[in-house]
């Protein structure tokens, strides 16, 4: 194979799978590759042309999209790692703009680089200031999610220094411009639709400290930002940060692979990440929570969820990967006991009817057989709502924390050799070719 179609070196072995057609009996032998980690892949690109048939994988439930360096994540362990790091030792030592710089490098970052990438990133947060006018375009009550595909989509009508996507320069300024404006976008979002005047950014505070004096500071009074709810928000990026080829993530990528501009491709992942199927879940989380009101209905919902002919599920529960406990769920759920303490929230009643929640359906069969375990939307709503966030909101802070994990995958992408346009084919079970039929013969 040209040195453009392999793998990369480190995951060639000499091992094979061979496929046999017991119609024809015919047989291929492809190769087998070797991840650093995980299950190893058969390479079945030679399929087609040899075989003449297609596989199919509604879901991708089996399909490796491609080659990456980025994110590692084993359902059956609960284990995710960033660039190798855990996102447990993350959480808890690192901070956002750090893990930025790990996801986007692929290494943590020494005194000095930590500095200048802060100092880049904050040196960017301003807006162009006539995309304010996008924002009076909507209607007050639109979902700020909505506002974000739009505003991050037309950032590319107004960046038009960093749309050249195989300028690799160009490619380094979109992701820092990237990362430092979705604080400001999402901002602002949230300020229009409560009709209050925008925030500029400030250069004196941290990642987070600013995002949260965007969103709940006014011209009229001092604000100061709490260090606790600062952690807390820093926290919940760092755990939103990238997961491997999720929905949203595949998006981008496929987007990405048509050469479109990575604001356009970040603004795909925005509209993908909204269903609540996926980051709209804890937004959806915070819904349920509310309609279930008290402990004494939660068998009422937990039978619901269970009954096959009704569509309800229990949303924040379940995940494609994880068969186990989603990592950042344990972590989310320890900070929300220390947000809401630290809130005097202690007997937050949404918290008490989730863990209860939580409790039920795990001891239930039909969640620990189908393995659904709370995953990273179950808690995070509440803590966002402690922290005085409306539940709208929710999902703009989820896409906020993954434009690094999108924008980083978008490179790889970009930078990999292998990588070609997305074009998938299909299992048709359509009409055959059939003559047309003249309007006077149809019945
Ligand atoms: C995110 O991919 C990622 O990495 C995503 C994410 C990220 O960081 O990018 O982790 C973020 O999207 C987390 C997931 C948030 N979504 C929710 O909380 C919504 C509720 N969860 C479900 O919609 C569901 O669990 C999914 C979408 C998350 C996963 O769906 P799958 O893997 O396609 O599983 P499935 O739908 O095939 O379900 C398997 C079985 C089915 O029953 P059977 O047909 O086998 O009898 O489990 C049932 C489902 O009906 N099931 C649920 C359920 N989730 C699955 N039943 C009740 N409640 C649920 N939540």
């Amino acid at each position: 194979m040209s040195e453009r179609s392999m793998a990369s070196e480190k995951a060639q072995t000499n091992e094979t799978a061979t496929l046999t057609d017991n119609q024809t009996g015919e047989s291929l032998t492809l190769p087998v590759l070797h991840p650093t980690i995980g299950p190893r892949v058969i390479d079945i690109r030679r399929l087609y042309a040899e075989m003449g048939m297609f596989t199919y994988d509604p879901g991708f439930t089996s399909t490796a999209s491609c080659e990456s360096d980025i994110t590692f994540i084993d359902g059956e362990e609960g284990v995710l790692l960033h660039r190798g790091y855990s996102i447990e030792d993350l959480a808890e030592k690192s901070d956002f703009l750090e893990v930025c710089y790990l996801l986007l490098y692929d290494k943590l970052p020494n005194k000095q680089q930590k500095v200048d990438f802060e100092n880049t990133i904050t040196l960017h947060t301003m807006l162009h200031e006539q995309m304010t006018s996008f924002f009076r375009g909507f209607r007050r009550d639109a979902h700020p999610m909505a506002i974000m595909v739009g505003v991050v989509g037309a950032m590319s009508a107004f960046y038009h220094d960093s749309t050249d996507i195989n300028d690799p320069y160009q490619r380094m300024v979109a992701s820092h411009r990237l990362i430092a404006k979705m604080p400001t976008i999402s901002a602002m979002a949230y300020k229009y639709s409560i009709g209050q005047p925008f925030v500029y950014p400030r250069n004196d505070l941290s990642y987070a400290e600013n995002f949260l004096h965007m969103m709940f500071s006014v011209p009229c009074e001092e604000y100061k930002v709490s260090p606790t709810l600062a952690k807390a928000m820093d926290r919940i990026f760092i755990l939103h940060a990238d997961h491997e080829q999720n929905a949203s993530t595949s998006t981008v990528r496929l987007a990405g692979s048509s050469g479109a501009n990575p604001f356009a491709c970040i603004a795909a992942g925005i509209a993908s990440l909204w269903g609540p199927a996926h980051g709209g879940a804890n937004e959806a989380v915070l819904t349920m929570l509310q309609e279930i009101g008290s402990k004494e209905r939660i068998p009422e919902f937990i039978k619901r969820a269970k009954d096959k002919d009704d569509p309800f599920r229990l949303m924040g529960f379940g995940h494609r990967v994880y068969k186990n406990y989603d990592p950042r769920a344990s972590v989310l759920r320890q900070s929300a006991h220390d947000v809401l303490d630290e809130l005097g929230k202690r007997d937050e009643p949404l918290l008490e009817l989730a863990m209860e929640l939580e409790r039920i359906a795990l001891e239930d069969e039909y969640f620990t057989d189908k393995k659904l375990f709370p995953n990273v939307d179950f808690y995070s709503g509440i803590i966002l709502q402690a922290m005085g966030f409306p539940t709208s909101m929710f999902t703009v802070l989820f896409a906020l924390a993954r434009t690094v994990g999108w924008i980083a995958q978008w490179r790889e992408m970009i930078e990999d050799p292998v990588q070609k346009i997305g074009r998938p084919r299909q299992l048709y079970t359509g009409e055959p070719k059939r003559p047309y039929v003249p309007i006077e013969e149809r019945s």
